[in-house]
């Protein structure tokens, strides 16, 4: 089964082509993304309304450029039919320039050798969402071709599963279960219980992510956006270099005697501003004591959260996605609590942790078809509400 799969929750723009035939066998057809990273960077995050934009911007580029990688593009002269002309119209009624882009483009196109179309629902930002679900429709309705709807925290759980045999295919690892997920991301701090036919979400953040948490922590260090890496480069070479950290700049661990499998990061991020304001100035030195300790007090509520969670609820595979699993410090700490624990762990292969289509498209694949009108973007989706 062929896949074409689209992704525009947060920032990335991506549209992946599989050619599914079993779980151990998936030809990448192919898997491009977009980051609209530059552009965020500007203003120091991402705003729903600019990633929107470029969004619209890029999907048909992309679309042309997965097409032509996968060597299902047929350029032809297309007559779009009058009542499939007014379907899409409605579609991007709110969009005068996408809805003129998307016609142009498609009617220079013929209808591809796929099988079916897939696009993250949810959870991310409305309108970036939206972006992604209406063309995925137009492209539906116009080549005829059957739609599932995904959510992008299953996809996350899915993309860490997968494997790479060789450069353009994959396998689908199976976890033992009961397996528990720890997705850790921009928008997203969970802890998932997975068993064959269910999720069940066990603990989340009551506030702030934990990779946003990392993102303005890093802004308040004066330090690019997305933070992770930055505070991830400064936090390293501190431990290297055996840097101590001054009392004034020691950080709370928040959440840690809860009791439950909960998060906090806004106290961490609050407790970040008073130890920069008890910096008498901000250099180089402080930069790295804060990052230093940030990341370990991130790294230190994480594992122990999960320790617990493993504990409570016997688990056998711990999996792990979303892009802060692309920590070192965070990624070491879990290997070594799972050869603690003697469970299997699932780190996601390069370029599968952060935000992409070919999660998207394999994750279509374990689901059935769906009506158009299900598709809808459903910003709060939650992995408990997939079927
Ligand atoms: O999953 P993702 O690509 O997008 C969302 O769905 O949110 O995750 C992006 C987040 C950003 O907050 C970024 O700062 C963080 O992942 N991140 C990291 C690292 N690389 C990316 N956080 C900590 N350490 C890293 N090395
Ligand atoms: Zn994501």
């Amino acid at each position: 089964m062929k896949i074409l799969s689209i992704e525009t929750s947060c920032d990335e723009s991506a549209i992946a082509i599989i050619d599914y035939k079993s779980t151990a066998d998936i030809k990448i057809l192919s898997n491009i993304v977009i980051s609209q990273i530059d552009i965020h960077k500007e203003f120091g995050g991402v705003h729903p309304s600019i990633a929107k934009r470029e969004h619209n911007k890029n999907l048909p580029l992309v679309l042309i450029q997965a097409l032509e990688q996968a060597n299902l593009l047929k350029e032809a002269k297309v007559q779009i039919p009058e009542a499939k002309l007014t379907l899409i119209k409605e579609l991007f009624e709110k969009d005068a320039a996408l809805q003129e882009n998307i016609i142009k483009i498609l009617s220079q196109i013929s209808i591809p050798d796929i099988d079916r179309i897939s696009v993250t629902i949810g959870p991310g930002l409305p309108p970036a969402l939206w972006t992604g679900v209406n063309f995925a429709k137009a492209l539906a309705i116009l080549w005829h071709k059957e739609i599932v709807g995904v959510n992008h925290m299953e996809g996350h759980v899915v993309a860490s599963l997968l494997e790479y045999k060789d450069e353009k295919s994959l396998k689908l690892n199976t976890p033992n279960y009961p397996a528990l997920a720890l997705l850790i991301s921009g928008g997203h701090t969970e802890i998932v219980r997975i068993t064959k036919d269910a999720y069940n979400i066990i603990g989340e953040t009551l506030d702030d992510a934990v990779g946003e948490a990392f993102d303005k922590v890093a802004r308040q260090l004066g330090l690019q956006y997305p933070g992770g890496p930055e505070i991830s480069k400064l936090a390293e070479y501190a431990r290297r270099t055996q840097i101590v950290v001054r009392n004034e700049f020691r950080l709370p661990r928040p959440m840690l005697n809860s009791g439950d499998l909960n998060f906090s990061f806004s106290g961490l991020k609050t407790a970040v501003a008073t130890a920069v304001k008890k910096a008498e100035k901000m250099d180089e030195q402080v930069r790295l004591e804060i990052a230093l300790e940030f990341e370990n007090s991130a790294t230190d509520v994480i594992v122990r959260k999960c320790e617990q969670a493993i504990y409570e609820n016997n688990i056998k595979s711990l999996i792990v996605g979303g892009g802060v699993s692309a920590n070192q410090n965070i990624r070491t700490a879990l290997i070594g609590l799972s050869e603690n624990e003697g469970i299997d762990l699932y780190l996601p292969q390069s370029g599968l942790s952060t935000d992409n289509a070919l999660m998207i498209a394999v994750t279509s694949a374990l689901h059935k078809p769906m009506t158009l009108e299900e598709i809808v973007a459903r910003s709060n989706y939650k992995i408990s509400e997939v079927k």
